[in-house]
């Protein structure tokens, strides 16, 4: 197991970004420090070659370009703030807005945006590569100076454990998650529609069209959002309104958890490779990468509609503005935590 470092490119503040190459015997990762971002997860496939199944880019360039959020950490808020204000503790704060009238992901500049601190070691265990940044009072609208740490490592139990970690010192929402596209068939190998998902979620969240939760928990049974037991991707598409992008609520006592659970198990039947994720969050965003249409990806690839799904392990969308859903605020002296693993099997 070992880690090593490599230049990744120049970006055009004229600093460095790097890319660390994350290795066991039967697993790579690459994340870069631009945007704390999973570059790659190259796994071995069942005839011996390996597939990279993450969409993302070969060049910084890629990732410092306008792209939807690809292998980033997203923060200080994953998902949509309604109109993009909030009031906490009386006080109302209004963020940048970037998805129409909504807050996306932390907004104009997120934490995908910015070139984050870096580390890397490795121990009995796993081999580590840890980013910190901190986002300044008032960073796109949000109050107190946040620091942030994430970590990844990497185990030979091939399992890839993402450990998120805030302090601020002024009350403000917090809600970091990683937003990798998995296509468990290798990256840029057509659609994610015969995937076979399973979620560990009785409840989801309908959205409105801005993709705001009407604030009903809705019981996925007898609906097309009922993944409890597993089923292709595919089979209720179209009744879905041709795509998810939904807030799964996983089955537990509503709040973080100490304790990792399982959310998803997902099997691609093709290669017979499954990914499982376990989370201590309250829910999952399952997305099947409805809006990508053509985006040019690595070596030549192209991502168009449904080329990756994503499980965004997180709070509840416009968690500011419902204080009926688990509390998304991080007052100072407190630590937010949370913890997801991606584990990879056959
Ligand atoms: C998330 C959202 C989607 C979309 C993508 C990025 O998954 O839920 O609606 O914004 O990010 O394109």
């Amino acid at each position: 197991m070992k880690t090593k470092r490599r230049e990744f490119g120049i970006l055009y503040t004229g600093e460095t970004a790097s890319l660390y190459v994350m290795r066991t015997d039967s697993m790579i990762v690459t994340v870069t420090d631009y945007g704390a971002t999973i570059a790659s997860i190259l796994l071995p496939g069942p005839r011996g070659s390996w597939d990279d199944v993450v969409l993302g880019f070969s060049t910084l360039a890629g990732y410092a370009g306008t792209h939807p959020y690809l292998g980033a950490t997203v923060g200080r808020y994953a998902n949509r703030i309604a109109a993009g204000r909030f009031t906490l503790d009386g006080k109302e704060y209004v963020l940048a807005c970037n998805d129409g009238m909504n807050h996306l992901h932390g907004g104009r500049r997120g934490f995908d945006k910015v070139l984050w601190e870096s580390e890397a070691w490795e121990d009995r265990k796993s081999v580590n590569v840890r980013f910190s940044h901190r986002s300044p009072d008032g960073d796109q609208g949000y109050p107190g100076n946040l620091d942030v740490r994430v970590t990844f490592s990497l185990s030979s139990e091939n399992s890839l454990a993402i450990a998120y970690e805030a302090r601020s010192d002024a009350a403000t929402p917090v809600n970091l998650t990683n937003h990798s596209y998995f296509n468990l068939k290798g990256e840029g190998d057509g659609t994610i529609l015969d995937h076979e998902v399973q979620l560990f979620c009785p409840k989801y969240l309908p959205a409105d069209n801005g993709l705001i939760p009407t604030g009903e928990l809705k019981d996925v049974a007898a609906t097309p959002f009922d993944f409890t037991a597993r089923k292709p991707i595919r089979r209720d598409l179209t009744a879905a309104g041709g795509g998810y992008d939904h807030c799964f609520v996983i089955d537990r006592e509503s709040g973080v958890s100490t304790e990792e659970v399982l959310c998803a198990e997902v099997l691609e039947p093709e290669s017979g490779r499954i990914l499982r994720v376990k989370t201590t969050m309250p829910a999952v965003q399952f997305y099947t990468g409805n809006f990508l249409d053509g985006l040019e990806g690595k070596r030549g690839s192209s991502y168009g509609k449904h080329a990756g799904f994503c499980l965004e392990t997180q709070y509840f969308p416009d968690s500011p503005n419902r204080a009926e859903f688990p509390s998304c605020v991080l007052r100072p002296g407190e630590v937010y935590r949370h913890a997801t693993t991606y584990s990879f099997g056959f």
